[in-house]
């Protein structure tokens, strides 16, 4: 066992963890319910989440090395009552269904953007290769990446 030091969305997070687990496992025994299990093994992006500065698969990190690390998960990029661009625009071009695949979906465009704001739609929708979806088709999401990033610049 090792105790390790994390920064989740801006607070700070002391745990202990097991050598063997994942960054997911930990989060979500830590409550961090919006990273998502799925596949649990990097083929489907639902587990995404921001670890300084990049988009990772949670499922394949292990917890023991992201100590003192900046993680960001899709709560780190907007609320409900607050949403970011990217949660605003899937919802509002029907890119949401179930949601299982969003929060992953968020980080990784979020991610995206922040490394490269001038990154056009499909620059965006690249970077989210790999990110499957069960119920949309993926068309409303490309819309909605599309009409967030209309006008070349990303800008919040
Ligand atoms: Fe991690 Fe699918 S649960 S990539
Ligand atoms: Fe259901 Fe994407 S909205 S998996």
């Amino acid at each position: 066992m090792r105790i390790i030091e994390l920064n989740v969305n801006g607070s700070i997070v002391t745990t202990q963890v097991k050598t063997t687990e994942t960054l997911l496992e930990v989060l979500r025994r830590l409550g961090f319910y919006e990273v998502k299990f799925s596949c649990g093994r990097g083929e489907c992006g639902a587990c995404s989440v921001e670890l300084n500065g990049k988009a990772v698969n949670a499922c394949m990190t292990l917890a023991v090395s992201c100590h003192r690390a900046l993680i960001r998960t899709a709560k780190g990029f907007g609320s409900v009552q607050n949403p970011g661009r990217v949660q605003r625009a899937l919802s509002e071009c029907g890119g949401v269904q179930c949601g299982y695949c969003v929060p992953g979906l968020v980080t990784a465009a979020e991610s995206h953007i922040a490394a490269s704001p001038d990154s056009s739609g499909e620059e965006v929708i690249r970077a989210l290769d790999g990110h499957l979806c069960r119920c949309t088709g993926y068309v409303k999401q490309r819309r909605a990446i599309n009409k967030m990033t209309s006008g070349s610049t990303i800008k919040e």
